[in-house]
């Protein structure tokens, strides 16, 4: 069998979807490479700043990684600008959404939230309103989302950083994609991780 027997779905019988589930557990496999080389992309989109959009992203990763934060979070770091390849006017819903499956709740919502946090930075010279996160004010992640922009996102613009390179984060991202989805130990929901983690940072800082 090369292919389903059916051209609409609805004939599809239990070998055709059997047959589908093999290739779509083997394609789902490929996840973390094709993030990795997706985040290579990324170099070319959106000039004007310092630093290229990938270079932004592993400047946050690192800043992330140096913060003793885990791997949750640095992987978050990461790619929570990939939307801007596909989705330039809601590329953190976008990161979000691939994240979701595979990360604590806490870091997909900030993730998923982090382009209004941001607007406090700069919304004033764009016409935008600065004060949007204020319509998330109470919920259970406004702080961490407002710490994320404040430490990693808007701070990492600076071209002469020391910033770790994407194979230094691959393994990283190959672990969180190879995760089992939605994992309720995973997804932790309503948990929170700190960013920062000092004996950890001491740790990795030593290395
Ligand atoms: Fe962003
Ligand atoms: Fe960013």
């Amino acid at each position: 069998m090369d292919t389903v027997k059916f051209t609409q779905m609805k004939d599809g019988d239990r070998e055709d979807y059997a047959f589908l589930t093999e290739h779509e557990t083997e394609y789902a496999a490929g996840t973390a490479d094709r993030l990795l080389t997706a985040m290579v992309e990324l170099d070319k989109s959106l000039s004007g700043y310092k630093v290229t959009r990938l270079g932004h992203s592993l400047q946050a990763a690192t800043r992330a990684w140096n913060a003793g934060a885990d791997v949750d979070w640095v992987v978050s770091a990461l790619l929570h600008d990939i939307g801007d390849i596909y989705a330039p006017y809601n590329h953190d819903e976008y990161a979000a959404a691939i994240l979701r499956p595979f990360v604590r709740e806490q870091c997909a919502w900030v993730v998923e939230k982090h382009g209004d946090f941001q607007l406090v930075y700069y919304g004033e010279h764009v016409g935008a309103n600065p004060h949007k996160r204020h319509a998330f004010k109470g919920a259970a992640y406004f702080d961490d989302c407002a710490e994320f922009c404040e430490k990693w996102d808007q701070s990492s613009f600076d071209p002469d950083y020391s910033t770790r390179p994407l194979d230094f984060f691959a393994p990283l991202v190959r672990e969180v994609f190879a995760r089992k989805t939605y994992d309720p130990a995973v997804v932790r929901s309503g948990q929170r991780e700190a960013l920062s983690n000092a004996a950890l940072a001491r740790t990795r800082s030593a290395t």
